[in-house]
Protein backbone atom coordinates (compact mmCIF):
# COMPACT_ATOMS: atom_id res chain seq x y z
CA UNK A 1 0.00 0.00 0.00
CA UNK A 2 1.02 3.78 -0.90
CA UNK A 3 2.32 4.78 2.12
CA UNK A 4 2.25 8.57 1.32
CA UNK A 5 -0.02 11.14 0.15
CA UNK A 6 -0.40 13.74 -2.20
CA UNK A 7 -2.58 16.82 -1.86
CA UNK A 8 -2.43 19.90 -2.23
CA UNK A 9 -1.19 22.26 -0.16
CA UNK A 10 -2.58 24.18 3.59
CA UNK A 11 -1.42 27.51 4.55
CA UNK A 12 -0.24 25.74 7.38
CA UNK A 13 1.80 23.89 5.22
CA UNK A 14 4.08 26.55 4.13
CA UNK A 15 6.95 26.24 6.45
CA UNK A 16 7.09 22.72 6.54
CA UNK A 17 8.29 22.86 2.57
CA UNK A 18 9.92 26.41 3.30
CA UNK A 19 12.16 24.66 5.49
CA UNK A 20 12.33 21.70 3.00
CA UNK A 21 13.32 24.33 0.36
CA UNK A 22 15.69 25.77 2.24
CA UNK A 23 17.40 22.64 3.06
CA UNK A 24 17.74 22.57 -0.85
CA UNK A 25 18.69 25.64 -1.98
CA UNK A 26 21.57 24.82 -3.91
CA UNK A 27 18.94 22.89 -6.31
CA UNK A 28 16.12 25.18 -6.34
CA UNK A 29 17.50 28.66 -5.03
CA UNK A 30 15.56 30.79 -2.72
CA UNK A 31 11.90 30.08 -2.39
CA UNK A 32 9.87 33.29 -1.10
CA UNK A 33 7.60 32.30 1.54
CA UNK A 34 5.25 34.76 -0.42
CA UNK A 35 5.25 33.14 -3.63
CA UNK A 36 4.39 29.45 -1.23
CA UNK A 37 1.92 31.31 0.29
CA UNK A 38 0.27 32.98 -2.82
CA UNK A 39 0.41 29.40 -5.16
CA UNK A 40 -0.99 27.51 -1.90
CA UNK A 41 -4.18 30.32 -2.22
CA UNK A 42 -4.20 29.46 -5.86
CA UNK A 43 -4.14 25.37 -5.57
CA UNK A 44 -0.41 25.93 -6.99
CA UNK A 45 1.09 23.77 -4.69
CA UNK A 46 1.23 20.22 -3.55
CA UNK A 47 2.70 18.40 -1.04
CA UNK A 48 3.31 14.51 -0.07
CA UNK A 49 2.81 14.08 3.32
CA UNK A 50 3.99 10.62 5.44
CA UNK A 51 3.09 10.17 9.09
CA UNK A 52 1.45 13.38 9.22
CA UNK A 53 4.88 15.43 7.58
CA UNK A 54 5.48 16.98 4.64
CA UNK A 55 8.20 15.05 2.87
CA UNK A 56 7.79 16.60 -0.80
CA UNK A 57 6.64 19.69 -2.69
CA UNK A 58 5.41 20.82 -5.84
CA UNK A 59 5.62 24.68 -6.67
CA UNK A 60 4.01 25.08 -9.91
CA UNK A 61 1.74 27.68 -12.41
CA UNK A 62 -1.37 26.56 -14.60
CA UNK A 63 -1.22 29.72 -17.44
CA UNK A 64 -4.62 29.69 -19.19
CA UNK A 65 -3.57 32.41 -21.44
CA UNK A 66 -0.54 30.45 -22.57
CA UNK A 67 -1.75 26.93 -22.07
CA UNK A 68 1.09 26.09 -20.32
CA UNK A 69 1.92 25.14 -16.92
CA UNK A 70 5.40 25.65 -14.97
CA UNK A 71 6.79 23.63 -12.56
CA UNK A 72 8.97 25.80 -10.37
CA UNK A 73 10.38 23.69 -7.95
CA UNK A 74 9.97 20.19 -7.00
CA UNK A 75 11.49 18.42 -4.21
CA UNK A 76 11.65 15.55 -1.78
CA UNK A 77 13.21 14.94 1.40
CA UNK A 78 16.71 13.05 0.82
CA UNK A 79 15.32 9.88 3.21
CA UNK A 80 11.94 9.73 1.25
CA UNK A 81 13.93 9.61 -2.41
CA UNK A 82 13.59 6.29 -4.76
CA UNK A 83 10.38 5.67 -3.72
CA UNK A 84 8.08 7.61 -6.70
CA UNK A 85 7.18 10.74 -4.56
CA UNK A 86 8.85 13.20 -6.90
CA UNK A 87 7.09 11.48 -9.91
CA UNK A 88 3.49 11.19 -8.08
CA UNK A 89 4.21 14.84 -7.80
CA UNK A 90 4.87 15.10 -11.18
CA UNK A 91 1.85 13.06 -12.44
CA UNK A 92 -0.58 14.69 -10.43
CA UNK A 93 0.63 18.56 -11.64
CA UNK A 94 0.06 16.72 -15.36
CA UNK A 95 -3.35 15.20 -14.77
CA UNK A 96 -4.63 18.96 -13.28
CA UNK A 97 -2.71 20.14 -17.08
CA UNK A 98 -5.10 18.06 -18.65
CA UNK A 99 -8.06 18.42 -17.01
CA UNK A 100 -8.15 21.82 -17.51
CA UNK A 101 -7.36 21.62 -20.92
CA UNK A 102 -4.02 23.34 -21.06
CA UNK A 103 -0.89 22.06 -23.75
CA UNK A 104 2.16 21.24 -22.68
CA UNK A 105 4.13 21.21 -19.17
CA UNK A 106 7.65 23.05 -19.23
CA UNK A 107 9.97 23.38 -16.30
CA UNK A 108 13.92 24.11 -15.72
CA UNK A 109 16.77 22.90 -13.77
CA UNK A 110 20.37 23.59 -13.20
CA UNK A 111 22.43 21.94 -15.93
CA UNK A 112 24.77 20.54 -13.16
CA UNK A 113 21.74 18.71 -11.35
CA UNK A 114 20.98 14.90 -11.29
CA UNK A 115 17.15 15.85 -11.28
CA UNK A 116 17.77 16.34 -15.26
CA UNK A 117 18.24 12.58 -15.04
CA UNK A 118 15.03 11.76 -13.03
CA UNK A 119 12.74 14.48 -15.81
CA UNK A 120 14.57 12.49 -19.05
CA UNK A 121 13.49 9.33 -16.72
CA UNK A 122 10.29 10.08 -15.90
CA UNK A 123 9.13 10.60 -19.55
CA UNK A 124 10.03 14.39 -20.34
CA UNK A 125 11.68 15.89 -23.31
CA UNK A 126 14.59 17.87 -23.41
CA UNK A 127 14.46 21.17 -25.77
CA UNK A 128 17.41 23.07 -25.00
CA UNK A 129 20.30 24.50 -23.03
CA UNK A 130 19.42 27.97 -21.47
CA UNK A 131 22.98 29.97 -22.15
CA UNK A 132 23.49 33.27 -19.66
CA UNK A 133 23.37 31.86 -16.47
CA UNK A 134 25.70 29.89 -14.44
CA UNK A 135 25.22 26.82 -14.43
CA UNK A 136 23.19 27.38 -17.29
CA UNK A 137 19.62 26.06 -17.72
CA UNK A 138 17.99 22.52 -19.04
CA UNK A 139 14.63 23.26 -20.66
CA UNK A 140 12.14 20.39 -20.31
CA UNK A 141 8.48 20.29 -21.88
CA UNK A 142 6.30 17.67 -21.65
CA UNK A 143 3.15 17.12 -24.00
CA UNK A 144 -0.35 15.02 -23.05
CA UNK A 145 -0.94 12.30 -26.03
CA UNK A 146 -2.82 13.62 -28.64
C1 LIG B 1 14.54 15.11 -8.24
C2 LIG B 1 13.73 14.53 -7.09
C3 LIG B 1 12.48 15.38 -6.84
C4 LIG B 1 13.27 13.10 -7.46
O1 LIG B 1 12.37 12.62 -6.47
P1 LIG B 1 12.27 11.09 -6.06
O2 LIG B 1 11.07 10.93 -5.19
O3 LIG B 1 13.55 10.59 -5.54
O4 LIG B 1 12.02 10.42 -7.49
P2 LIG B 1 11.18 9.06 -7.77
O5 LIG B 1 11.45 8.09 -6.68
O6 LIG B 1 9.76 9.40 -8.05
O7 LIG B 1 11.87 8.58 -9.11
C5 LIG B 1 11.13 8.16 -10.25
C6 LIG B 1 12.07 7.38 -11.15
O8 LIG B 1 13.17 8.22 -11.50
C7 LIG B 1 14.39 7.63 -11.09
N1 LIG B 1 15.27 8.67 -10.55
C8 LIG B 1 15.10 9.40 -9.43
N2 LIG B 1 16.13 10.25 -9.27
C9 LIG B 1 16.96 10.03 -10.31
C10 LIG B 1 18.20 10.59 -10.71
N3 LIG B 1 18.78 11.55 -9.97
N4 LIG B 1 18.79 10.11 -11.82
C11 LIG B 1 18.20 9.14 -12.57
N5 LIG B 1 17.01 8.58 -12.24
C12 LIG B 1 16.41 9.01 -11.13
C13 LIG B 1 14.01 6.63 -9.99
O9 LIG B 1 14.95 5.60 -9.90
C14 LIG B 1 12.67 6.16 -10.47
O10 LIG B 1 12.82 5.17 -11.45
P3 LIG B 1 11.81 3.92 -11.58
O11 LIG B 1 10.41 4.49 -11.55
O12 LIG B 1 12.19 3.32 -12.89
O13 LIG B 1 12.06 3.06 -10.39
C15 LIG B 1 14.58 14.43 -5.79
O14 LIG B 1 15.76 13.76 -6.08
C16 LIG B 1 14.92 15.77 -5.17
O15 LIG B 1 14.13 16.32 -4.39
N6 LIG B 1 16.13 16.31 -5.47
C17 LIG B 1 16.59 17.55 -4.86
C18 LIG B 1 15.84 18.77 -5.36
C19 LIG B 1 15.95 18.92 -6.85
O16 LIG B 1 17.00 18.76 -7.46
N7 LIG B 1 14.80 19.27 -7.44
C20 LIG B 1 14.71 19.54 -8.86
C21 LIG B 1 15.15 20.94 -9.11
S1 LIG B 1 14.92 21.36 -10.80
Amino acid sequence: MQHYQIRPAQMNDIEAVKKLANANRHALGFVRRASLRESCQRGWLLVAQAHGQVIGFCHFRHCKSALRTTIYELCVEQQWRGQGIGRALVEEVKRQLVEQGLLHLQLKAGANLPANAFYEHIGLQYIREIEGRQPSLKLWQWWPAA
